[in-house]
């Protein structure tokens, strides 16, 4: 058993369905492993188990929908949400998870999920008609999207009597399904980061511009990493096809002036800069608000002057205990290039890749990197972004480290 648990907090709110009998040997298990456990039952939950058998194994009060005294529920719910480590819905209904996907808060347990930030963990459990009904399906989707995770349902027989998929996994696998959740190091704990993902766009008229082929996946990558790892995240997020994390704050720019513009004002706030971003570096000269015509026959000639090398920028304007990192995208002179990127952007790390590698670079799910920093180079062979992003986080812990000594 690992220690994921031990003296963690966690809310296990458990909604009306048969499998809430089993919330029972779940709320053993997580005291067991060492968490404190506290339940909030629905209304209907405790049609199928009493509230005193979850207090007795809790140990603690248990909070029930009774609509009654609702300033102390106000307070409650409040309280709770502060101080979980982890939020787990078992089992989860559909109708809750409809409630969760949409925001709903009705009652105690979706108000306090409504007013938690951390990490959800939810056991669906439902008749595998419902599960697979695309409404449901739909729920889930928006759910994971969010951050949400999942354990089960599974398939076997049913309390309907069918067999399907919408079992609750048993409450060994949803413990853990916690302990996974709990165990990644929360080691970024207390650190403003800022990420910036994507490619900017310059305009030349209302319809057209100039970009890059830049999906965001490596800045997202980054931002959802350090967000498990417990950091405040802001994302400066420009254009981008990739799935957005959540963050704890987002800033949509379009230009790379705009990016300028951002930057400049939200850095000195930061302690760890990673500018994923490509930055056009060019913009036309002259811009247009209707769209351009064409003129038989004629060449159209577009002037285009250099926009301002935003990391460079932030870089002579840095502070001392910030980290910035920066990207180079190269098509030759890989190591090189890079390396003089270190130094004309005053960064601290540079994660260069050779874009036009098979399976790096822009728009794939993976990528191949070297970490060039000051003091040391290190390869990263072929792998998916998340699990760059995780090797990067570490590298700038280990910089961040190295400079307090
Ligand atoms: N960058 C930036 N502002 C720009 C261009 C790039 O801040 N106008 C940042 C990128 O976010 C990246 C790093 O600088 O972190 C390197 O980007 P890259 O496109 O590789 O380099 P450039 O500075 O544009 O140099 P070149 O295109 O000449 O290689």
């Amino acid at each position: 058993m690992s220690d994921a648990l031990r003296g963690r907090c966690v809310v296990l709110g458990i909604t009306g369905g048969i499998a809430a009998y089993k919330a029972a040997d779940l709320v053993s298990r997580l005291r067991k492993a060492g968490a404190e456990v506290n339940v909030i039952m629905t209304r209907n939950a405790t049609q199928f188990i009493t509230p005193l058998t979850l207090e007795t194994l809790s140990a603690q009060s248990v909070v029930v929908d009774t609509f009654e005294r609702p300033e102390r529920r106000e307070v409650e719910h409040v309280a709770l949400a502060k101080k979980a480590d982890l939020f787990v819905v078992a089992p989860a209904t559909a109708n809750v998870l409809a409630k969760m996907a949409h925001g709903l808060a009705d009652d105690m347990l979706t108000t306090t999920l409504l007013a938690f930030r951390g990490q959800v963990l939810c056991a669906p459990a439902m008749n595998s008609g419902m599960y697979l009904h695309p409404a449901t399906q739909d729920n889930l989707e928006i759910l994971r999207k969010r951050g949400v995770r999942f354990v089960g349902p599974e398939g076997g027989r049913l309390a309907c009597g069918d067999d399907g998929i919408g079992r609750m996994s048993e409450p060994q696998t949803i413990l853990q399904a916690c302990e996974a959740c709990l165990n990644r190091e929360r080691d970024m704990e207390g650190l403003r980061v800022l990420v910036t993902a994507g490619g900017t766009r310059e305009y030349l008229d209302p319809v057209r511009y100039l970009s890059n082929e830049s999906s965001g996946r490596m800045g997202f990558a980054l931002a959802a990493a350090a967000m498990e790892r417990g950091a405040e995240v802001t994302l400066v997020k420009a254009f981008t096809t990739a799935e957005k994390p959540p963050v704890s704050r987002e800033i949509s720019v379009k230009t790379t002036l705009e990016l300028y513009e951002v930057m400049m004002r939200e850095c000195p706030g930061m302690d760890v800069i990673i500018q994923a971003a490509a930055p056009a570096d060019y913009r036309f000269r002259k811009t247009y608000s209707e769209k351009v015509k064409k003129t038989n026959g004629q060449e159209l000639v577009l002037e285009m002057e250099e926009n301002p090398d935003v990391a460079r920028a932030v870089g002579e304007g840095r502070r001392t205990g910030q980290t910035l990192v920066g990207f180079a995208a190269e098509t030759g002179n890989l190591l090189e290039n890079a390396r003089k990127k270190l130094y004309s952007k005053h960064l601290d790390l540079v994660v260069a890749n050779d874009v036009s590698l098979p399976g790096a670079g822009f728009g794939t799910e993976t990528n191949i990197a070297t970490m060039i920093f000051h003091g040391g180079e290190r390869e990263l062979t072929l792998r998916t972004k998340d699990e760059m992003a995780e090797n990067i986080l570490d590298q700038i812990l280990e910089i961040r480290r190295g400079k307090k000594e």
